[in-house]
């Protein structure tokens, strides 16, 4: 028997209250926050899409690790079953322990990025991007063209844009390009997969040219569903093994273990060149902690070993995947205009065409974020030209390519009765569409500006 309902794979042993609010509270709570969903406090928020990142439910199995934890300075057990795990996964000999993602990026980025560097990739997501440019180098996007195509079923893509990147090495030297990172799946554009016929092919051009290929594996579970179930010759492999694939081709692997290791906290880098994680293990040890924990204490590095395992698992992968595209459908059976397949991770809406009415200057990402708080409670967050806009000489907007809104779904956390509830709020905001209004930025600081931005509605 197949049923319909896609009922989740767990039951739930511990509750946490949500604190119930009034569209009357929030519409204050929103105007005290100068219209940044960021600086709300969590009590004041429904359901928190804000983000997956650090926001899974543990299971029963890692808080039972955790009380394992042996927090030795040097050495520790723990570190032993994190490296474990980690090493399983990757295949890669050299293993740096970071307390979350970007940690490990600045380690990478800082070592081998700087001025008159350039990086390349389907897309680097903010903290990377930030990194990147915060060395001195240049980070530049190149997805594929499908990925503009919100409504195309094409189904992978997060790929990166060979002929493009082709084209780049040539203009630019292969010695300049410090890098090409693939982000699987990829955030920034819309949660999408990237297949391994594209990482390979990858793989093939940075190694004749002698460029590090970096993986930024930080949903790498989610992205091998795709590939199991999209990309020929796959359909016989473990959600695992496709996984221990495409680690099998980079150089370098960043993860956040915030995402795909079901954990709080917690991150690293694995290299595979003695000398570069030579150069990485004294940042590291400088910035982060010695190198058997880096920024982790023995019981995150449990939750992490642990987690690495349990996210393979094919009813976990099946739930959360069919639980992610549920949402979708369902916003889409409505008319919000969502990016097209639903990715692993979150849903993506097209702020320009569910505001048609509010010029691209004018944030139509933030109106949509700022109308689902207050209409519902929903926190979410503005993947666009807030997070990456940028200003011409003129000091006019440079407006990003798209302007989404992120709906990121936290592991194991909400239930089928609260995405459901989201629906609902989104059929609020449909009816009000035509009055809403857009925002102009009031104060922002000069690197990842949509963190603390303040805005004002115009
Ligand atoms: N790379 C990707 C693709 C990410 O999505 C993130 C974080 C990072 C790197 C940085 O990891 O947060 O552990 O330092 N993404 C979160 C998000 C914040 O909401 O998408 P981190």
């Amino acid at each position: 028997m197949n049923f319909k309902t896609i009922i989740e794979p767990f039951r739930i042993k511990s509750v946490e209250p949500i604190s119930m609010t009034t569209r009357e509270d929030r519409v204050r709570y929103l105007h005290e926050a100068h219209y940044n969903p960021f600086l709300l406090s969590s009590e004041q928020v429904l359901i928190d899409f804000l983000t997956d990142s650090g926001t899974s439910a543990m299971s029963s199995r890692q808080w039972a690790a955790m009380m394992d934890g042996d927090e030795s300075y040097a050495g520790a057990r723990s570190w032993e079953h994190f490296r474990d795990a980690v090493h399983e996964l990757t295949g890669m000999p050299y293993i740096l322990p970071t307390h979350q993602g970007r940690a490990a990026e600045r380690i990478l980025y800082g070592q081998i990025g700087g001025k008159g560097k350039t990086f390349i990739s389907n897309t680097h997501f903010d903290t990377t991007r930030a990194n990147i440019e915060f060395s001195g180098a240049e980070a530049i996007d190149i997805p594929v063209q499908e990925s503009r195509d919100f409504e195309s079923d094409f189904p992978f893509k997060g790929d990166l844009d060979i002929e493009v990147l082709e084209q780049l090495i040539k203009q630019k030297g292969a010695g300049s390009i410090a890098g090409v990172i693939l982000t699987v799946t990829n955030n920034s554009g819309g949660g999408q997969p990237v297949s391994m016929g594209n990482a390979r092919a990858v793989r093939d051009i940075c190694h004749r040219h002698g460029i590090l290929f970096i993986l930024d594996m930080c949903r790498i579970a989610e992205n091998a569903w795709f590939i199991r179930h999209r990309e020929k010759g796959y359909s016989g492999k473990t959600y695992l093994q496709i996984a221990q694939e495409m680690c099998s081709l980079a150089d370098a692997c960043v993860m956040s273990a915030k995402k795909d290791a079901l954990v709080n906290m917690g991150g690293f880098l694995t290299l595979r060149s003695k000398s570069l994680a030579d150069a990485c293990t004294q940042l590291l040890i400088i910035t982060e902690g010695f190198a058997t924990y880096g920024g982790l204490s023995g019981r995150d590095m449990e939750a992490i070993a642990v987690g690495l395992r349990e996210v393979f698992q094919p009813d976990y992968l099946h739930y959360r995947i069919k639980s992610t595209t549920y949402l979708g459908d369902k916003l889409k059976a409505l008319g919000v205009p969502i990016l097209f397949p639903v990715g692993g991770h979150a849903v993506y809406v097209d702020a320009r065409r569910f505001y048609p009415n509010i010029p691209i200057e004018h944030y139509p990402g933030q109106a949509l974020v700022c109308a689902l708080y207050e209409l519902g409670g929903v926190r979410c967050v503005e993947v666009g030209s807030v997070m990456f806009g940028k200003y011409d000489e003129q000091g006019k907007l440079v407006a990003a390519p798209m302007d989404l809104v992120r709906l990121a779904i936290p592991r194991r956390v909400y239930t089928q009765s609260h995405i459901d509830y989201v629906v609902e709020v989104f059929e609020a905001a449909l009816k009000e569409r035509d009055a809403a209004k857009g925002f102009r930025i009031s104060y922002e600081p000069k690197f990842l500006r949509h963190f603390t931005a303040h805005f004002e509605r115009l």
